[in-house]
């Protein structure tokens, strides 16, 4: 058997999203904007009291009803304009499963979040890449190009864009929804950092979609993701979507949110205010360009090679993410915002790796 002529050619040919391998023992997690506060023990001890009352040997509720009616109104929008998915890459999937085809393929500006382009290759979509202004805000006459020349399904954009961590300007925005044929995609999987939603603009147009996420506030172990919007492409998309899809202690951990969103609320609140002094930190080393941010990461270049600052910060036990690809990213990294001593910690170490390399 050769497995490369069974496999389809733009599958066999890209990396795929390649997670960390955690080195045991005290690391300090700062590559994948999760919430740097674990649950207070109180609280998790509800909570596993909750998930004790499972029956485990039952499926969990098919396309889970109340949780669709509690979120919708968590939204402020109607039970039926509400999806749930395992986590918001799953949408990203059944989105560019449900698309495929009819028309051509999936827009996307660069740098984005790498998901949407290996999802989209995964499931059989064209992708088009269009490159970010330099002050990494959407290109609007060149993404209006690839829409007439294209024609795409599907765009994609975060709000605010990861890896950046800027808000796309939203008259920018409209004008893509008002011109796309097919559906744009508002990704706000780090809206509750930014403190804007484009939630609103559901009422003025049909084709826009908006992801949500509890994975940077919380819960990423429990992978629950939402899609808001028009109840006819939910319908659809319901279709792709397999039954069983969030199991019954992700359902539980998603109405525990709720129960007790004004904790995750002050949690949210706690990473804000420490990004503010990690941009200030970063900020004063030299050699280092933070980037403004509306999320819960820090976008930041360096004059030294990320490649070497990268495994020096890994073999100290501080994982980020190296994002060192040229031209744009020559020597670009990402950080999470992490609690107190986490953020004390990774710019003590970060300096004195800086030094040692020379510089
Ligand atoms: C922009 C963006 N969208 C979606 C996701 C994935 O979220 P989830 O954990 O809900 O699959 C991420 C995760 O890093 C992200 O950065």
């Amino acid at each position: 058997m050769v497995i490369k002529d069974l496999v389809a050619k733009e599958i066999f040919e890209q990396s795929g999203y390649v997670a960390p391998a955690y080195s045991p023992g005290l690391i300090i997690r700062l590559d994948a904007n999760e919430n740097p506060f674990s649950l207070q023990e109180p609280l998790k001890k509800k909570l596993l009291e909750e998930m004790g009352k499972v029956d485990f040997n039952r499926y969990p509720k098919a396309g889970s009803p109340r949780l669709r009616e509690r979120f919708a109104q968590y939204f402020g929008v109607d039970r039926d304009m509400v999806m749930l998915g395992n986590g918001s890459d799953e949408l990203i999937q059944i989105l560019c499963l449900t698309f495929k085809g009819k028309i051509n393929g999936v827009l996307v500006p660069v740098p984005a979040f790498v998901m949407y382009k290996i999802i989209a290759v995964n499931t059989g979509n064209k992708v088009v890449e269009v490159p970010l202004e330099q002050n990494f805000d959407l290109d609007t006459e060149a993404m209006l190009g690839k829409i007439e020349i294209n024609f795409p399904a599907l765009v994609f954009l975060s709000y605010p864009n990861s890896p950046t961590g800027n808000l796309f300007s939203r008259d920018k925005i409209e004008a893509i929804i008002k011109k796309s044929p097919g559906v744009v995609v508002v990704d706000e999987a780090y809206a509750a950092f930014s403190g804007d939603t484009l939630v609103p603009l559901l009422k003025k147009y049909d084709n826009l979609i908006i992801l949500k996420t509890l994975s940077k506030q919380g819960m990423a172990s429990m992978r629950l993701g939402f899609l808001i919007g028009n109840k006819d492409i939910i319908a659809q998309l319901d279709k792709v979507r397999l039954p069983y899809n969030i199991n019954s202690l992700s359902q539980i951990a998603a109405n525990f949110f709720l129960d007790y969103s004004m904790e995750f609320a002050s949690q949210v609140q706690e990473v804000i205010k420490r990004r503010a002094e990690l941009y200030l930190a970063l900020q004063e080393i030299a050699g280092i360009k933070p980037y403004p941010s509306r999320a819960n990461f820090i976008y930041f270049s360096c004059i030294f090679d990320s490649d070497r600052i990268y495994i020096n910060l890994t073999a100290a036990g501080i994982y980020v993410k190296n994002l060192n690809k040229p031209p744009r990213m020559t020597n670009c990294m990402r950080v999470t915002v992490g609690n107190l001593e986490e953020n004390a910690t990774f710019i003590k170490v970060l300096k004195s790796v800086i030094s040692e390399l020379g510089a």
